[in-house]
C-alpha cells in the first residue's frame, strides 16, 4: 500500500452478505481494521477458515490482501467489535414482506444490539449501508438511544454517536469494482461531526491513493471520487430512486422491444441509436426477459408503498413493475408459439442466476420460467456455471434435471432457453448444439447470440425485440423486400 496509514479506523460491519462481506474486504483492503459480524455461525466460521460462502469474483483473492494490510476477521460476537470501533455499518438484509414493505426486523435487531454495545468511550458512527425506507435513520438512532438506555439505566455515562445513511450501488459480479470505483459516495447526516468521521473513512478512495490490487486496475479517467453529503432523508431517496430509475430504463427498453417485434425493428438497432444520445445513454438498454436479484423488485416495491402512505400513487413505478412481470411471462409465449403444447416436452434453461457473475438467486427468471414450465407439464432441465448448487440448495421443491454439462442437456431437448447471459455461453458450439436436441427452437432470453448466425446454425431462433430477417416471416407480414437493407447498420451495444 502506498497510501499513509495514518487514517486508519476500526470499523464493524453488521452482515456478511453479499455487501457486508464485500464492503468489510475492501475497507480492510484499504487500510482499516475490520470486523464482520454475523448471527450465523456458519457463514462466520466458513468465512473464518478463508471460504467465501457467496460467489464474487476476485474476493477470495482480494480476502488475503485484506487481512496484510488493515485486517479483517469474522465473529458472531456484536459487543466486543462494537466497543473497539469508531465506525459501525449496519448491512443486514431488508427483504420485502407480502404487502411490498421492507421487512426491518433484522436492522431494528441489529441497531438495537449496537446501542446495548456502546459504551462512553469514544464518539462512534452507525452507518445504515441496507436499503431502508426513508425515516430509518430516525428509527436507527432511537433503536441505538434505546440499547444504551438499556444498558446504562441510570443516564450517568453519556454515550455520543452519529447515525448516517450511506447507501450502497454495488453490483454483484463487479462489486469489488464498484467498491474501489465507484461513481460517487453518498452521505447522508444530520451532523457535520458524523459526515467529517465518514470523510475521513474514505479519504484513501476519495483520493484514489491506494494500490489497486492486479485483478482490478484503476480506470484511466478515475481521479477522484465524488461525495455527496446530504440529510438523512435525501440519501435513503437516493438509492431507492437510483433503484427505480434502473429498473424503469430496462423496463422502458423492454417495452420499445416488444414493439420493435410486431413492427418489425430491431432493439438492440434501437437501444444503440437512441443510447448514443448523451442525455439517455448505453447502459441499461438492453432489452430481454427482464431484471431480477435481490434489490430492484423489492425496493421498487418499497418505494411504491412508502409512496402510497402519503396518499400518492406511483404509476411509472406500477408501470415498471407490471412491465417486468409481463416480459417473463413472454418466454412461454414464445416457446408456446414454436412448439404449441409444452406438456411432455424437454426444455433447457442456459443459465439460473439472475445475471450472469454471481450465484446470487433472489428473484431470478430462471425460477419463475421454470416453475410455470414445470406447472404445465414441461420437463426442465438446466445449467449454470455458478449458481446449480444454490439453486439445488434454496429450491429443492423446483423438479429440475441439473446438468454439469450443458452438451449433455442438450440431447433430445425440444428447446433451449437462454435466461442469464453468461459470457462462457458466446462460446457455445450452436451447430453441435442443434444436432443434439430433438426440434432445433432457441428463445434467446438475452439477445446473446446474432440471430443470423443462430439461424445459420440450424437454429429455429427467436429473439426479445429482434427484427426477423427470415424471408417466409418477410412473406406472411407482406413486408417489402428491401426493408432489411433499410435498417441502419449500427454495432452492437
Ligand atoms: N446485494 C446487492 O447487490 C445489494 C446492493 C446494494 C444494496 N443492497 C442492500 O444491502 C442490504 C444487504 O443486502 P445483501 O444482499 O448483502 O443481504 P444478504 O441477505 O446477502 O446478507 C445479509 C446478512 O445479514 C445477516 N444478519 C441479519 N441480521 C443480523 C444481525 N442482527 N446481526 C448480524 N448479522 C445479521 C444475515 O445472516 C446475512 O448474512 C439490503 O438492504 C440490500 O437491499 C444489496
Amino acid at each position: 500500500m502506498s497510501y499513509n496509514q495514518d487514517f486508519t479506523m476500526r470499523v464493524t460491519v453488521i452482515g456478511t452478505g453479499y455487501v457486508g462481506t464485500v464492503t468489510g474486504v475492501c475497507l480492510a483492503y484499504l487500510g482499516h481494521r475490520v470486523t464482520c459480524v454475523d448471527t450465523d455461525e456458519s457463514k462466520v466460521a466458513r468465512l473464518r477458515a478463508g471460504d467465501i460462502p457467496i460467489y464474487e469474483p476476485y474476493l477470495d483473492r482480494l480476502l488475503p490482501l485484506a487481512q496484510a494490510n488493515g485486517g479483517v476477521d469474522f465473529t458472531t460476537e456484536l459487543a466486543s467489535a462494537v466497543a473497539e470501533s469508531d465506525v459501525i455499518f449496519i448491512a443486514v438484509g431488508t427483504p420485502p414482506l407480502p404487502s411490498g414493505e421492507a421487512n426491518l426486523i433484522y436492522l431494528e435487531a441489529a441497531a438495537r444490539s449496537v446501542g446495548a454495545s456502546m459504551d462512553g468511550t469514544r464518539y462512534r458512527v452507525v452507518v445504515n449501508k441496507s436499503t431502508v425506507p426513508v425515516g430509518c435513520g430516525n428509527l436507527v438512532e432511537a433503536l441505538v438511544s434505546e440499547g444504551i438506555r438499556e444498558r446504562h439505566p441510570e443516564n450517568h455515562v453519556k454515550v455520543g454517536f452519529g447515525v448516517a445513511s450511506n447507501p450502497e450501488f454495488l453490483r454483484e459480479g463487479s462489486a469489488i469494482y464498484d467498491s474501489l470505483f465507484p461513481d460517487r459516495i453518498v452521505l447522508g447526516a444530520q451532523d457535520s461531526q458524523t459526515i467529517r468521521v465518514l470523510r475521513e473513512l474514505y479519504r484513501p478512495l476519495v483520493e484514489q491513493k491506494f494500490t489497486p490490487p492486479d485483478f482490478s486496475p484503476r480506470p484511466a479517467w478515475m481521479k477522484t471520487v465524488p461525495v455527496v453529503t446530504t440529510s438523512l432523508t435525501s440519501a435513503e431517496m437516493i438509492k431507492y430512486a437510483a433503484n427505480a430509475f434502473l429498473a424503469m430504463k430496462i423496463g422502458f427498453s423492454n417495452e420499445i422491444a416488444n414493439i420493435c417485434e410486431k413492427v418489425g425493428a430491431d432493439a438492440p438497432e434501437v437501444m444503440t441509436g437512441i443510447g448514443l444520445d448523451s442525455r439517455i445513454g448505453l447502459s441499461f438498454l438492453n432489452s430481454g426477459i427482464g431484471w431480477g436479484g435481490s434489490c430492484f423488485g423489492k425496493d421498487v416495491q418499497s418505494l411504491l408503498h412508502i409512496a402510497g402512505e402519503y396518499g400518492y400513487q406511483a404509476r411509472l413505478l406500477e408501470a415498471s413493475l407490471a412491465v417486468n412481470r409481463l416480459q417473463r411471462q413472454l418466454v412461454i409465449q414464445k416457446l408456446q408459439d414454436k412448439l404449441y403444447i409444452l406438456k411432455g416436452r424437454t426444455i433447457a434453461l442456459l443459465g439460473l442466476a439472475f445475471k450472469p457473475n454471481t450465484d446470487d438467486l433472489r428473484d431470478a427468471p430462471s425460477l419463475q420460467i421454470a416453475e410455470r414450465l414445470l406447472q404445465m407439464g414441461a420437463r426442465v432441465r438446466a445449467h449454470d456455471p455458478i449458481a446449480m448448487h444454490a439453486c439445488r440448495q434454496q429450491h429443492p421443491n423446483l423438479n429440475i434435471s441439473y446438468c454439469d454439462d450443458p452438451m449433455v442437456m442438450f440431447e433430445k431437448a425440444d428447446a433451449v432457453v437462454l435466461v442469464t447471459e453468461w459470457p462462457e455461453y458466446r462460446n457455445l458450439d450452436l451447430g453441435e448444439i442443434v444436432r443434439r436436441m430433438a426440434r432445433p427452437v432457441m428463445v434467446d432470453g438475452r439477445n446473446l447470440f446474432d440471430p443470423e448466425t443462430a439461424r445459420k446454425a440450424g437454429f429455429d431462433y427467436t429473439g426479445i425485440g429482434r427484427a426477423s430477417r427470415n424471408p417466409e416471416r418477410r412473406e406472411t407480414k407482406s413486408e417489402p423486400a428491401d426493408k432489411a437493407d433499410e435498417r441502419v447498420a449500427v454495432s452492437k451495444i
